[in-house]
């Protein structure tokens, strides 16, 4: 995600910029840049792709002095890394920084273009300058004003902030499901996408809600809507240490990124769901499925087990063979892959090496590939001939949580995608698939709300040798992350298993020593789970169940359950790997481990 800082006040606005976005370099970002009224009247703006060390090295060239400024580290995602990307982009007068999505981009670039305007940059956000630009040369009387008419037109996540150089007193910032926070200082003001870059000047701050518009000035702010009625929103003074506003107020970067999942999923579907025509698309990309006859789906870890859960959706939905291959075997055991084929390579960080290794083979034995990342312009998005981002945020947890289960809803839109195309989902399911796929947010949210921290579960099972995870369908691959997740973090040893495989030996493991997760929520599969269960209670096994909530057959039959939502079974997965998350934190936490840094392991792995 990229970061924003604003200033306006009395001193310097240019070092206050800078030493905001530092603090806000851990978040990542490939280029950056500043925006200054200069003290002449003109706007000054420098940026670069880069690091921040290139931008400071522009202003020691050319500094901007003044003492209102936006700034900003932009992390791509509509337009690749580069100087003419970075913002703040600048139109006219005005100049605009800009965190989040345009939806309605493609429908805005056209009208505006049509209108004789022409863009330098390949990004959403220099729509609105243009929008700005125009209000203000339509008549609209201040910034303000040319913001609210602009903003209006807009659909879409953003964290906005603007400066013009015909009002240079002023700074408007607007946020809309993009995080912002007002800075409240002695004669000055700042604006953050984040906290942890005002800090270090003021503790006195105001979390800015849904639809807010500030308007600031060297006398002080105000915040109103979009049609120009006043807000009223506290101050808190924030009492958090730096490290802990990095985290949002979390203990580990892990769990904020567990609680930012169902952002992470609506970013990932935002602006693909066509609802009036029962229909997703990828981004204008058309994948022409008149040729295609099979889909192999590539990938390594977390992204794998997501490969898993997507092969029920596309066979489900475009009943395409699809076979789902770890990556590293798949480059070394001379595929059957070729023209009729679609190779869709998952990759979170889309630098892993066997997963690019694995797409390049694919490739070259002529077959379309597609990826789905969450890194724009990184090297398997680059090599692939489409690519779908999940746009979750960076992920900076070692143990991969949101970009999971933002992978998880780009295979469900593209399996309503090709199966639209092959005629095989009709309008009427494919509507109700995107009914209930837009419900999974505010459950992802209601289910982490209701779980808890987990720590009482964690304390009784921090000690055992060993874990077993099971789970049936969508929820067999949910049961190997699960798995996954607590080997990763908490060291114990944990297995996941398709639970009608239990019989054929893994059964010998169960004793009342070792718990056993049992993933069973109402559905396909349901009975089966729920007797394969019975096996694991038989032998005197724990079970920790996940279920459907108010399942009393369930509860009744088990230690402990952790409760999820009724979902149809292509979209469970989404929230039935919630508790197992939380589980393996908890557990990690109880055994005093590094959450965010577990031993031996890397967040991109880039070798073989
Ligand atoms: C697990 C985890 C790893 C990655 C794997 C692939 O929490 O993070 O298993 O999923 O290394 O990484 P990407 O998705 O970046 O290709």
């Amino acid at each position: 995600m990229c970061g924003i800082v604003a200033y306006i006040g009395r001193r310097p606005a240019v070092p206050i910029l800078i030493g905001g976005l530092k603090r806000l370099e851990y978040r990542g970002y490939d280029s950056a840049g500043v925006a200054v009224a200069v003290t002449d009247g003109l706007l000054g703006v420098r940026r670069c792709r880069g690091r921040l060390a290139n931008l400071e090295a522009l202003l020691v060239k050319a500094p901007l002095a003044g003492n209102v400024g936006i700034g900003h580290t932009r992390w791509a995602t509509h337009g690749r890394p580069s100087d003419e990307n970075a913002h703040p982009h600048r139109v006219g007068g005005v100049c605009v920084v800009h965190n989040g999505i345009i939806e309605n981009h493609i429908g805005l670039r056209a009208r505006l273009r049509g209108t004789g305007r022409e863009f330098t940059s390949e990004t959403d956000t220099e729509i609105v300058a243009h929008l700005v630009d125009e209000a203000l040369k339509q008549g609209a009387t201040s910034l303000l004003e040319a913001s609210r008419k602009a903003l209006r037109q807009v659909e879409g996540a953003y964290a906005i902030v603007l400066i013009s150089q015909d009002h240079p007193g002023e700074l408007v910032a607007a946020k809309n499901a993009s995080p912002m926070v007002l800075g409240i200082g002695e004669g000055e003001t700042f604006i953050a996408s984040d906290a942890p870059a005002l800090l270090e000047h003021t503790r006195n701050v105001v979390f800015l809600d849904e639809g807010d518009i500030v308007h600031l000035t060297h006398a002080g702010y105000t915040i109103t809507d979009l049609e120009g009625a006043k807000r009223e929103r506290p101050s808190r003074i924030l009492d958090w240490s730096a490290e802990q506003a990095e985290k949002g107020g979390f203990p580990h970067f892990m769990l904020k990124e567990i609680f930012e999942q169902p952002t992470a999923v609506t970013n990932t579907l935002r602006g693909r769901l066509l609802v009036p025509e029962s229909d997703v698309t990828l981004d204008g990309q058309e994948i022409d499925t008149r040729s295609l006859s099979r889909l192999v789906i590539v990938a390594c870890g977390t992204s794998y087990h997501a490969g898993l859960v997507g092969k029920f959706m596309i066979e489900s939905a475009a009943r395409l063979p699809v076979e789902v291959d770890l990556a590293s075997e798949f480059r070394y055991r001379d595929p059957v892959v070729g023209p009729h084929d679609l190779v869709v390579a998952i990759s979170q960080s889309g630098e892993t090496a066997d997963t690019l290794a694995a797409l390049k083979e694919a490739k070259s034995r002529g077959a379309r590939t597609l990826a789905i990342s969450n890194v724009l312009d990184s090297a398997i998005p680059r090599a692939a001939d489409f690519t779908l981002y999940t746009h979750a945020g960076i992920e900076i947890g070692v143990a991969s949580t949101k970009c999971f289960t933002a992978q998880l809803a780009a295979l469900m839109l593209l399996a309503i995608h090709l199966g639209r195309r092959t005629g095989t989902l009709s309008p009427g399911n494919a509507q109700e698939l995107i009914s209930q796929l837009l419900l999974i947010p505010q459950k992802m949210e209601n289910t982490l709300k209701e779980l808890g921290d987990l720590k009482e579960l964690a304390e009784r099972y921090k000690d055992v040798p060993g874990f077993l995870f099971m789970g049936r369908g969508t929820n067999y691959p949910i049961a190997l992350e699960g798995a996954l997740k607590l080997k990763e973090i908490s060291y114990i040893h944990a297995e996941g298993y398709a639970a009608g495989e239990m019989k054929h030996g893994p059964i010998a493991l169960i004793d009342d020593g070792i718990p056993v997760v049992v993933i069973a929520p109402k559905g396909h599969g349901y009975e089966k789970v729920l007797s394969n269960m019975s096996e694991v209670r038989a032998r005197e096994g724990q079970v920790i169940a996940v279920a459907t909530h108010g399942d009393k057959i369930i509860s009744e039959q088990c230690q402990s359950v952790l409760w999820v939502p009724d979902a149809p079974s292509l979209l469970q997965p989404l929230l039935t790997v919630l508790p197992l998350q939380l589980l393996s934190y908890a557990v990690s936490l109880a055994r005093g481990n590094d959450v965010d840094q577990p031993r031996n392991l890397a967040k991109s792995v880039t070798v073989e």
